[in-house]
């Protein structure tokens, strides 16, 4: 199957979706693929709110401005819509298995060795966004560029 669509999904999409879907933008257009790239969250009480002041700051310091986007809760439709709906940790897999999504992947088996993106929600302050971002930003990038997503 070629993947013409990707989202990804965190809790709140606030922090960690909101930079996976902003890095796949980027390489998407870099290597020139025409692939909707969209995120979501498993929780709602950020919808309609921008990214945490955060994660616009670590992308802004990394070249990507991810400012404009607004969080929102993922959707049934999304399970069809999307052809790879990606978490960004193990609960996040959990909960998108349980809402009926049939085959969802963790980002962490794209190069993090299974990992999980860690909740930087929790963190104190901004020191560890540094370590998500990379973290993203590898798997994501071995997603798009090495096409390890036509599954
Ligand atoms: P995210 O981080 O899942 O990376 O967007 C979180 C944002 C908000 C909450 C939890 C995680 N929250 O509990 O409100």
């Amino acid at each position: 199957m070629e993947v013409k669509s990707i989202i990804f999904v965190c809790l709140g999409n606030i922090c960690r979706s909101p930079l996976a879907e902003g890095i796949a933008k980027k390489y998407a257009k870099e290597y020139n693929l025409d692939l909707k790239i969209d995120s979501a969250g498993t929780g709602n009480w950020h919808v309609g709110e921008a990214p945490c002041s955060d994660s616009i700051k670590i992308g802004k310091q990394k070249g990507i401005d991810i400012s404009n986007q607004r969080a929102r809760l993922i959707q049934k439709e999304d399970f069809s819509n999307f052809d790879l709906v990606i978490a960004l940790d193990d609960k996040n897999l959990r909960d998108l298995k349980n809402l009926g999504c049939k085959n969802p992947i963790k980002i962490g088996d794209f190069g993090c060795k299974g990992e999980d993106v860690p909740d930087p929600y929790f963190f104190n302050g901004f020191e560890g966004f540094d370590k998500v971002y990379e973290m993203i930003e590898v798997c994501v990038k071995n997603l798009i560029k090495d096409k390890s997503y036509k599954r």
